[in-house]
C-alpha cells in the first residue's frame, strides 16, 4: 500500500481518536476517583497485592475489581507482575495517604465538582451559575473541609516554587489574603524566620486555618484574622507584602479592584502585592486548564472567571502599583507582582 493512500486515513483516525479521547475522558477520571476514594494506592504501598487479596480487603466484587485494576494499569497508575498489583512511581509518590505530596484530596475535590459540571449546558444558556455557593448561606462543613484539604494538596506543591521565585529578604510582615488553610503563610514564615504572617479569611474557614497552622509545627509567626475582604478593611500600612492566591478568580473585575485597593491601603510604602492565578493568554484561549477553570467559575460563582495578565495588571495600574511583572510558574498558575 502506498504512503499517500495511508495518510488521509491515518489523519482521519487521529482526528476521531482525538474526539473520542475528549468524550471519554470522564471515564478515566471516574476510575481515578473511585481508586482514590477506596484508598487503593495506600493499600498497595510496598509489596503490592493480588486481585483476590485486594477485593477481600476492600469488600469489592472480584470480577469488577480486576477490571478497574486493569484500567489503572492502562492509565500508568499500577503495574502487574505474576498476578501481583503494585503502585507505579507516580501513584506511590502522590496517591499514598500520609505522603507529604499527597494529591488524593485534590482529586476528590474534582469529583465533588462533578454534579456542578452537569449544569454547564444550562449555565451557558443563561450565563448564570448553576451551583452557586452563597457565602451568606449556612456552610456545609464537610464540603468546606474537603475543599480546604484540596487547597492544601495544591498549596504544598505550589508554595515551594512561589517561595523560590520571590525575593522576600526585606519582607517582615506578610498578609495572606484569602489564605485559606494557610499553607503559603506557613511556608513563607518557615523560609524567612524574621517574617510574621497574618492569614485573612472568612470566619468559617479561619476555624480550619487554626488547625492547619497548629499541625504545621510552627509555634509562632502565623496569626489569623477572620473577615470578609469585600466588606472589611485590611488595615493601614501594616504589611511589606500582600499575597493574594486564587482569590480573584471568584470575583468580578469591579470587586477585584476593590479588593486590590484594600491591599494597597494595607501595604507600607514600597510594599509588594503578589497575585497568584491561573493566568489566561491575551486572547483568553490558552492554557487549557485556565479556559476550563473559567467555566468552573461560571458554574460556581456569580461573576468569577480566569483572568489575563492584562486584566490584572490593568487593575493594579489603576490603583497606582508600579513595576508590574509576570512570573511564570511550572504548573498551571503564574504570579503578577506590583510595587506600591
Ligand atoms: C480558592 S481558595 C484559595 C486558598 C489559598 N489562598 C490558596 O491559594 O491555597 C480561596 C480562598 O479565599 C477565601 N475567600 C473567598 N472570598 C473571601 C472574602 N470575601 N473574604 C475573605 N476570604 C475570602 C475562601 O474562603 C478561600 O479560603
Amino acid at each position: 500500500m502506498s504512503k499517500s493512500s495511508l495518510s488521509p486515513l491515518s489523519s482521519k483516525c487521529r482526528d476521531i481518536q482525538y474526539l473520542n479521547e475528549i468524550s471519554y475522558s470522564y471515564w478515566k477520571a471516574q476510575v481515578l476517583f473511585v481508586a482514590v476514594e477506596m484508598d487503593l494506592f495506600t493499600l498497595l504501598e510496598g509489596k503490592g497485592k493480588s486481585c483476590k487479596a485486594i477485593s477481600k480487603r476492600l469488600g469489592t466484587n472480584l470480577r469488577a475489581t480486576e477490571m478497574i485494576l486493569n484500567a489503572l494499569i492502562s492509565l500508568g497508575l499500577l503495574s502487574k507482575v505474576k498476578g501481583v498489583y503494585k503502585n507505579t512511581a507516580i501513584s506511590n509518590r502522590y496517591l499514598v495517604k500520609g505522603n507529604s505530596l499527597y494529591q488524593g484530596d485534590r482529586i476528590h475535590h474534582f469529583h465533588n465538582l462533578w454534579d456542578n459540571w452537569s449544569g454547564l449546558g444550562v449555565a451557558i444558556k443563561t450565563g448564570k451559575p448553576t451551583a452557586y455557593d452563597n457565602a451568606e448561606e449556612e456552610v456545609d462543613e464537610r464540603k468546606l473541609n474537603e475543599f480546604i484539604k484540596a487547597m492544601h494538596n495544591i498549596g504544598i506543591i505550589q508554595a515551594e516554587e512561589v517561595c523560590k521565585r520571590l525575593d522576600l529578604k526585606n519582607c517582615h510582615k506578610l498578609l495572606d489574603l484569602g489564605g485559606g488553610q494557610g499553607t503559603y503563610a506557613v511556608r513563607f514564615v518557615k523560609g524567612n524566620p524574621k517574617m510574621t504572617a497574618v492569614v485573612f479569611d472568612l470566619p468559617d474557614v479561619i476555624k480550619i486555618t487554626k488547625r492547619y497552622i497548629r499541625k504545621s509545627g510552627l509555634k509562632e509567626g502565623v496569626m489569623v484574622q477572620a473577615g470578609d475582604c469585600l466588606k472589611d478593611g485590611l488595615g493601614k500600612e501594616l504589611y511589606d507584602i500582600v499575597f493574594v492566591s486564587n482569590l480573584l478568580h471568584i470575583y468580578k473585575p469591579v470587586e477585584n479592584q476593590r479588593i486590590l485597593k484594600k491591599c494597597w491601603d494595607s501595604l507600607k510604602k514600597k510594599g509588594i502585592v503578589v497575585i497568584q492565578e491561573f493566568i489566561l493568554n491575551s486572547s483568553k484561549t490558552r492554557p487549557l486548564f485556565g479556559t476550563l477553570f473559567s467555566l468552573n467559575m461560571l458554574i460556581g460563582t456569580s461573576g468569577g472567571s480566569s483572568y489575563t495578565e492584562r486584566d490584572m495588571k490593568g487593575w493594579l495600574k489603576k490603583i497606582g502599583f508600579k513595576n508590574l511583572k509576570k512570573i511564570n510558574l511550572s504548573l498551571d498558575s503564574g504570579l503578577i507582582v506590583g510595587y506600591k
